[in-house]
């Protein structure tokens, strides 16, 4: 089995090709094949079963070779490359973490933990595309698997708290552009513990306006604030990111679109904060029946061994519930669990993950494992 990677070497292709090497999973592959559109004939990485150079990522014979491709190059080139592939009569497998697929009829958007059944439904009936879902979804669902693969929630509301990593790399570095800027603004100020705390919010103000403030990633400024709208806007008073809460989430689960009978209510407003890679969410959860505190979070702990719940208490909650702690890890901690003022149905909690593993390449490298597996 040849297996082609593609678009490696960018943030989500590196966090992905690291924890490939993590989990051994090259060593399922006869042979790997790294991808280049911009140094074909380079070095590729070193592996015991890796073609030692570089292929041309735009050549469909090349790419024809593989029996899967793996790519995290983006919307652009799958939309560029993907029909010429299969137009030339390629039957392989093709792995995608960009949106460009995810809601066409053949595709199957991978979040093994919560829909195993789907993909083996889908490979079964001769499937070969399967994406990487949104981000928020995805962490989403990890975190309420416990309730909604009982079918017991009737709708969920989603208020997002999106990392920096979501919009890319270059606006990971403008975060901290802008806090590093913010901070150069009243250095001398902080340093002084007497100054007024109104010179220096009057000075942070100034900096947010100032033209040398660098906002050319986001285009306004994030440290220091929020975006309220991530993504494009639909004309409909909703946000791309917004729209694929419910798109993605029904597709996911092999549930029929929202809001049809069947299917599972995801909405909320979608918002960009200054973390850099784990995107939290606050969710409001209408179940279809009235249950315990004790037993949803009997239920949620039991579904796949990533979610963690955690107690609702102030001290834990801060110290677990936070982008600062979970970067990095496989964890999609959910808390803040309690039943709320508009009836018995309802409940709140509040969810971390991180958003380029579990929200982009771990289900990707886990598709790949199901394939050789
Ligand atoms: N669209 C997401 C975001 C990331 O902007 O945070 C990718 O799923």
């Amino acid at each position: 089995m040849i297996l082609g990677m593609v678009g490696w070497r960018g943030m989500v292709g590196s966090v992905l090709t690291n924890r490939m090497r993590e989990e051994n999973d090259f060593a399922f592959a006869d042979k790997v094949i790294f991808y280049s559109t911009s140094n074909p004939g380079g070095a590729a990485p070193a592996l015991p079963n890796g073609e030692p150079v570089l292929l041309d990522a735009n050549k469909i014979d090349d790419l024809a070779r593989c029996d899967v491709i793996l790519t995290c190059q983006g919307g652009d080139y799958t939309k560029a490359i993907h029909p010429q592939l299969r137009a030339a009569g390629w039957k392989g497998y093709w792995i995608d973490a960009a949106s460009a697929l995810r809601m066409e009829p053949n595709a199957v958007i991978v979040l093994d933990p919560v829909n195993d059944a789907v993909i083996r439904e889908s490979l079964k009936n001769g499937g070969v595309d399967f994406i990487g879902g949104n981000c928020t979804v995805s962490l989403m669902l990890m975190a309420m698997d416990g309730l909604i693969r009982e079918d017991l929630v009737e709708w969920v509301s989603s208020m997002t708290y999106q990392a920096a990593s979501g919009a890319g790399a270059k606006n990971m570095r403008e975060l901290l552009l802008q806090m590093g800027s913010l901070y150069g603004s009243v250095k001398d100020l902080l340093a002084d513990p007497k100054s007024s705390i109104l010179e220096i919010d009057r000075r942070v103000s100034e900096q947010f306006r100032s033209p040398e403030f660098p906002t050319a990633a986001f285009g306004a400024p994030l440290a220091g604030s929020v975006l309220s709208w991530i993504d494009k806007d639909l004309g409909n008073g909703m946000s791309r990111e917004e729209w694929k809460g419910g798109a993605e989430a029904n597709k996911i689960l092999g549930r029929p679109a929202q809001p049809q009978p069947g299917s599972l209510i995801v909405e909320g407003l979608c918002v960009r904060i200054s973390s850099m890679r784990c995107h939290s969410q606050a969710l409001t959860v209408k179940l279809k029946k009235d249950l315990s505190v004790e037993e949803i979070e009997a239920k949620l702990a039991a579904a796949n061994p990533w979610v963690k719940v955690i107690p609702n208490e102030r001290e834990v909650s801060i110290r677990e519930l936070a982008p600062s702690t979970v970067a990095g890890t496989l964890s999609v901690p959910i808390g803040r669990i309690r039943k709320l003022a508009m009836g018995p149905e309802y409940i709140s909690a509040f969810t971390v993950g991180d958003q380029l593993l579990w929200g982009a390449a771990e289900p990707l490298r886990r598709m790949f494992r199901i394939l050789v597996d």
